[in-house]
């Protein structure tokens, strides 16, 4: 069953974290990056909101209201074009509720009023995302979303945040990336080689130092909505900086105050995050059922979905804060800024209209 509150098991934080880590590799030896990323992002979400200026990063819904308000017409559109059934709204990873909160509003004023589903492991967000939408319902991970209607889900963020295992390769083989611990301080390693099946073709000859990150996490995660999306119709889109792989490339990263640090130091003290490997969850939504759609560069998305035009609007409406808004727009939409490296990736159930903004 969904909770209804911030639920209080949760809220029981493992302060001890490093050394909790440190004396499980100790006992027991070198763990794979994405239970290091894991137990390190767990903590960290659950003992802070690490979301605004004061805190270690930004999001598109926290830098604009438009955001929100944008996505939620996205979805009142097709939900118009479906026939208008029955759906109820479902965030993964909904931050502070902001995008929700936004969104919502925007579908309401298009007859849209859908129950608000919420999926977030961290208490100290669930409290933050209660302020912003008291209505919600809370689920743990997706397993326990409602099955009696269709469903429109939104995922800003959130994939990047998910584990992620890397190999890496060596003279004589590949080999998967384990985390050590030496004195308390935390390093890669290459542990075993790994067999070559294992490593795609194209992939396997690569140079020596060569990184290839996978997250399992990830693709079930969109196996389990794309599977839900075939059975009850609905649509989701994903939104998120990533690739299209597998690839070569190391992207796993701490953010803190703003700034880069070593994602191996103080686990639980940054943001953990990789970029998302696009094609490979495309492709896992095919095989489960879903259609989809794009990714499509953010500043397109939202230029198409009409961001310059209520952005003008706005300033209209509040003639002081038009520099402000300006400097929003070009944050969420240009191609140095949000607009390229983040992108839009629909997957609709089978019957359901094409998306807007999707090419
Ligand atoms: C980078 S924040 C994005 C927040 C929000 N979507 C936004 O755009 O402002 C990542 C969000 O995913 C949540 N999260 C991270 N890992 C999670 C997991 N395994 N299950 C559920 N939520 C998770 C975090 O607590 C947080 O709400």
């Amino acid at each position: 069953m969904p909770d209804t509150i911030a639920s209080p098991e949760a809220a029981v934080t493992d302060a001890l974290l490093p050394e909790r880590l440190a004396r499980a590799i100790t006992l027991g030896g070198p763990i794979p990056v994405a239970q290091f990323m894991a137990a390190a992002n767990a903590h960290y979400y659950a003992t802070r909101d690490p979301l605004g200026a004061a805190g270690d990063f930004i999001t598109a819904p926290e830098i604009s209201q438009i955001f929100g308000e944008l996505i939620g017409l996205w979805l009142a559109d097709l939900w118009d074009r479906a026939g208008r059934p029955a759906v109820h709204y479902v965030e993964l990873g909904p931050g502070r509720g902001t995008l929700a909160a936004d969104a919502l509003r925007a579908m309401a004023k298009a007859g849209l009023t859908p129950s608000v589903h919420f999926v977030e492991t961290s208490p100290a967000l669930r409290a933050a995302q209660a302020k912003a939408v008291p209505n919600a319902q809370w689920h743990d991970d997706v397993t326990t979303l409602p099955d009696d209607a269709a469903l429109l889900i939104v995922a800003n963020e959130f994939f990047d945040a998910l584990p992620i295992y890397q190999l890496v390769r060596r003279a004589d083989a590949w080999h998967e990336r384990l985390i050590a611990c030496q004195d308390t301080i935390f390093l890669p390693i290459a542990g075993k080689p790994v067999p070559d099946e294992i490593v795609p073709e194209a992939l396997r000859e690569a140079p020596a130092g060569s990184v290839i990150e996978s997250s399992p996490a990830s693709v079930a995660v969109v196996r389990a909505l794309a599977k839900k999306l075939a059975a009850q119709g609905g649509a989701a889109l994903i939104v998120d900086y990533g690739y299209d792989g597998p690839a070569l490339g190391e992207t796993l990263q701490a953010v803190k105050a703003h700034g880069f640090a070593n994602p191996f130091d103080a686990p639980g003290e940054h943001d953990l995050t990789a970029h998302v490997d696009f094609a490979t969850l495309a492709g896992m939504a095919e095989l489960s059922g879903a259609e989809v759609h794009g990714p499509v560069a953010q500043g397109d998305f939202l230029g198409l979905l009409g961001i310059a035009e209520r952005t003008a609007m706005l300033a209209r409406a509040h003639p002081d804060r038009g520099g402000e808004l300006a400097e929003a727009h070009r944050r969420l939409t240009h191609p140095t800024e949000m607009g390229a490296l983040f992108r839009a990736m629909a997957l609709t159930g089978k019957g359901w209209p094409q998306p807007a903004a999707m090419r």
